[in-house]
């Protein structure tokens, strides 16, 4: 099934095989995807006739996560579009007023407030696919899909950044409509910090979590607090007024900062320790590779690491796409 992609920061696309490979060497029924973030690793071990618990702290990566991989059977009808372009009355102008100037047009902001209001008129799971459509509208319609900046910087003529957002959530309803499959299994989605998701009955976890490097910060909040708002209409999300970006205060984690990163993957093998743990990493990451399989080893019986070579092209600034720096190993480090 083709999965609609972005250029999420992180994003496991480019080498999904090598994952998917992996884990086939692997017996499991039911995995948990613990940091999903744009969804296609949970998303590909559906399709690999896997039961799927999805999870990401972050509610857009969630809504995405319901949409494709929790839900088996529901798209949004024809009738469905039509109702979220008609005209709402209710509709406020928050994000006309709040963002004015900042990220897209004036005629783009009222579509997002008017369609927002009409999203809320769904039911649960074609919610979550209209809100995940409307998030990928919004990026694809950012140079990088990030919202770190305000104004034109980056705009090239693409034919992305043309369209209108209209447009662009059209073209993303049809993307993830034609993404819903069923592997008639009763796949999850869960919104939550790791450390809360229900950890029985897990057969393989997947943790994919920012990766802690000097390079450059791993912050989600930061680059994606627009979309991120925009599914709650900032109503959960207190936007920090003295910041150009309007952006909101960014979640705690553990994964984000060298300091506290070994702790919390030792927390973490602990927490899923009656699991099969699957990581993946980089070589610019720390913890580095051999303390890696040091702190895995304190958990698992059996470790080993798959390697591949990979070259990131989402910097956090333009001119470090294909530096060095972006040029990484893959690991993979299995305990069983
Ligand atoms: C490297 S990305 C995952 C990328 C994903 N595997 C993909 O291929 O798109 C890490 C994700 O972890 C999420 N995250 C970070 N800390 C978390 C926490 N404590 N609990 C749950 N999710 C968290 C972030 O929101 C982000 O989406």
């Amino acid at each position: 099934m083709p999965f609609p992609n972005t250029k999420y920061m992180g994003s496991k696309q480019a080498i999904l095989s090598f994952i998917t490979d992996t884990l086939s060497d692997i017996e499991f029924d039911t995995a948990l995807d613990a940091f999903s973030g744009s969804g296609c690793v949970g998303y590909a071990i559906k399709e690999m006739g896997k039961r799927v618990i999805s999870n990401d702290h972050m509610r857009f990566a969630y809504h995405i996560a319901k949409a494709t991989i929790e839900n088996n059977s529901t798209k949004l009808s024809p009738h469905d579009t039509d109702q979220l372009l008609k005209k709402n009355r209710k509709a406020k102008h928050f994000i006309r007023s709040t963002f004015k100037g900042l990220y897209f047009s004036d005629e783009d902001n009222s579509f997002l407030d008017n369609t927002v209001a009409n999203i809320e008129e769904l039911s649960p799971v074609k919610k979550s696919l209209a809100l995940a459509s409307l998030c990928r509208a919004c990026m694809k319609k950012r140079p990088r899909g990030i919202f770190t900046f305000t104004g034109n910087k980056g705009f090239d003529g693409r034919k992305d950044l043309k369209m209108s957002m209209k447009e662009q959530f059209l073209d993303a309803i049809s993307l993830f409509n034609n993404a819903v499959f069923s592997n008639v299994l009763r796949n999850k989605a869960y919104c939550l910090d790791v450390f809360d998701i229900p950890n029985k009955a897990i057969d393989l976890v997947y943790i994919d979590t920012p990766y802690v490097s000097s390079h450059s910060d791993c912050d989600y909040t930061r680059r994606y607090h627009f979309v991120e708002g925009l599914c709650s209409y900032w109503r959960d999300a207190e936007i920090q007024e003295h910041t150009t970006t309007k952006k909101i205060k960014s979640y705690p984690t553990d994964f984000k900062v060298a300091k506290t990163a070994e702790d919390a993957f030792r927390k973490l093998f602990e927490y899923f320790r009656d699991s099969k743990i699957v990581v993946s990493y980089g070589s610019n990451g720390i913890p580095n590779k051999k303390r890696m399989v040091d702190i895995l080893k304190e958990y698992k019986k059996k470790v080993h690491v798959e390697e591949i070579s990979h070259t990131y092209c989402f910097g956090n600034q333009g001119h470090k796409k294909g530096n060095k720096n972006n040029s990484v190993k893959e690991y993979l480090f299995v305990g069983i």
